[in-house]
């Protein structure tokens, strides 16, 4: 008896994995296992014999059972240590540094500009940047021979052989958003319209696609006196300082009378700084509207009378945060965007008291 227990425990003890342990079990306790097959003899034995052979092969039997749970339990918490070795982790390591993106200037300025102008009550409009030609000129007093027309180094659409309809454009100014908006909304009318225009034109301050931002007003008895008062008030709080305008009498099909409008600045030391100095810095064309203008927009010109302004936004990027090529605005240059870009959680400066 004492040879059978030291041999399956031995046995055991040296089993290295869960097969081999499976494979102990059954030749020891299994249906024909040498210690079940020695049980079945206890039927042979003499009452005396069996007395004291039956007890101890029971006893044997719960010993290798045990002896094989207990080494099935090591084996796997050993798989388990071995695991947790090589699966090993420092949860206190400063993680790797993570690239992230920066918010482009352009998006930053014009979140600026909108909140700037919804603190006076302008609401945020939006047209197809694929315009027609009748927004994007006729509505807006530019007829077929218009020298404007050919100003603007329009984009035009490629039409089928045969179609013999007028082109579609790429919007070369924000103002068709005007006839849009009127025609939508009809009077009285405050907006903003933000986006991109295009015309054919590159060099260090021009790019075939820029951004621009429309202001339209149509009250009854809107003035000029009022969009001088707009502008003054949005450049104050758009460069945080107090900015001075100039009018220049100026023509926009669009507008009667028309003014293009310079703002306050100096140039000395080779950089622009604008509310100082005695010299003036040409930023955005504008306006009365042209009563043909408010026609095509469905408006009675004898009720209603507005005012319009059209202005790039890149261009006062530049001016706000010192950006001296607009090109590299549009090259997305990774070095160029991390050191002009914002957080995507700063908060759009806004000059406080507007
Ligand atoms: N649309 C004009 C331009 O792009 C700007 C403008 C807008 C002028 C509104 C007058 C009134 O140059």
């Amino acid at each position: 008896m004492d040879d059978l227990k030291s041999d399956w425990l031995g046995r055991i003890g040296a089993a290295t994995d869960e097969r081999a342990l499976e494979d102990i079990r059954v030749s020891a306790v299994g249906k024909k296992g040498e210690i079940s097959l020695k049980m079945r003899e206890l039927g042979k034995m003499t009452p005396e014999e069996r007395q004291v052979a039956g007890p101890a092969l029971n006893a044997l039997k719960d010993e290798v059972n045990s002896a094989i749970a207990a080494r099935k339990r090591g084996l796997a918490d050993a798989a388990l240590d071995e695991r947790l070795k090589s699966e090993w982790l420092d949860v206190t390591l400063p993680s790797r540094p993570r690239r992230q993106g920066t918010i482009h200037p352009v998006s930053q300025v014009t979140e600026e500009v909108t909140a700037i102008f919804a603190d006076m009550g302008f609401a945020v409009a939006e047209g197809p940047q694929i315009e027609t030609d009748f927004y994007n000129f006729d509505a807006l007093n530019i007829p077929g021979h218009h020298p404007a027309r050919a100003e603007m180094d329009t984009f035009y659409t490629h039409r089928a052989q045969g179609d013999n309809r007028p082109p579609h454009v790429l919007r070369t100014h924000t103002s068709p958003v005007q006839i849009r908006s009127m025609e939508e909304h009809g009077a009285p009318l405050r907006i903003i319209c933000p986006g991109r225009v295009y015309r054919a034109d590159y060099d260090q301050t021009h790019t075939p696609m820029f951004h621009q931002v429309e202001g339209l007003v149509i009250d009854r008895d809107t003035s000029m006196a009022q969009l001088k008062w707009v502008l003054e008030e949005f450049y104050s709080a758009f460069f945080g300082v107090t900015v001075k305008t100039r009018f220049r009498a100026s023509h926009f099909p669009f507008v009667e009378p028309g003014a293009e409008v310079d703002i306050q600045c100096s140039f000395e030391g080779g950089t622009v700084k604008i509310g100082e100095g005695d010299d003036w810095l040409e930023i955005l064309g504008s306006g009365m509207v042209h009563p043909k203008v408010l026609q095509a927009g469905g408006i009675d010109p004898d009720e209603w009378q507005g005012f319009a302004f059209g202005m790039g936004i890149d261009r006062i990027a530049m001016l706000k945060y010192g950006i001296p090529d607009l090109r590299d605005f549009f090259n997305s240059d990774l070095r160029w965007l991390k050191h002009y870009g914002f957080g995507a959680l700063e908060i759009p400066s806004t000059h406080a008291g507007v």
